[in-house]
């Protein structure tokens, strides 16, 4: 197996092994280390098929759980993340997110096997949360430790939400299935150790987190000024708002 690091934060090729077949112990043992060491990692010249993607989702972990997609036909577990070329609805999960973070057991991980890509454009990008929390000040790193994030899928997945029904509308391709239990909220420390390695990292998803647990703010009006922003058309949003009398 050889290993090439990206050189960038996280990322690496892994090359000289076939994932179209069996998996031994050894080998699996062998790219999770990489896994958890690299965080993403880009098998070259696999030649894979539905039923191999499976066998190595298993191998890894086994399949986490998927709302809101309608797996593809004959599968229960794979999902196809699908853009057709005259698809006209907003590029699907453009913003920074982890997939699923709502859910009460986020997944540990997301396996992606091209079929058809793009002759350009179409990139995964991808953030590293341990080395952004390790960059920051310890006091900033300390006050993050307190707080706790509240996540939701509404934005997202209600039926008024992004890919919800006016979404649908617009004849998005991809077999998304928007529903009221996207309402429900699920709190995840906003710094979370990884479970395997230990590491402290953000876990934060501009997607799905609708609030901070606790968090009020308080302005004096005798020293600043504010104005609002908009940037969350489609969105509600209700904050409940008091004045503080000026004294005497
Ligand atoms: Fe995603």
């Amino acid at each position: 197996m050889i290993v090439e690091p990206s050189g960038q934060a996280c990322g690496a090729t892994i090359r000289g092994i076939d994932l179209s077949g069996p998996l031994d112990d050894a080998l699996v043992a062998a790219i999770r280390a990489e896994w958890l060491r690299h965080r993403v990692l880009a098998f070259a010249d696999q030649a894979m098929n539905d039923d191999a993607l499976e066998r190595f989702t298993l191998a890894m972990g086994g399949f986490g759980f998927d709302p809101f997609f309608e797996p593809i036909p004959g599968r229960k577990n794979i999902a196809a993340i699908l853009r057709e070329p005259d698809e006209k609805a907003p590029i699907f999960a453009e913003s920074w997110h982890s997939d699923w973070s709502f859910l009460p057991r986020p997944p540990a991980g997301t396996c992606l096997m091209a079929i058809e890509v793009p002759p350009t454009g179409g990139d995964t990008l991808f953030a590293d949360q341990v080395a952004a929390f390790a960059a920051l000040p310890e006091q900033r790193k300390a006050y993050l430790r307190s707080l706790t994030a509240i996540h939701s899928a509404a934005l997202a997945y209600a039926p008024d939400g992004t890919y919800g029904e006016k979404d649908q509308a617009l004849g998005r391709s991809m077999a998304i299935r928007p529903d009221d239990s996207a309402r429900e909220h699920f709190a995840h420390p906003l710094v979370n150790l990884h479970p395997e390695t230990g590491e402290e990292a953000l876990f934060s998803t501009m997607g799905y987190i609708v609030g901070i647990e606790g968090m009020v703010l308080l302005w004096d009006n005798r020293a600043v000024l504010h104005k609002a922003t908009g940037g969350y058309e489609g969105h509600r949003r209700e904050l409940h708002r008091t004045t503080v009398a000026a004294p005497g």
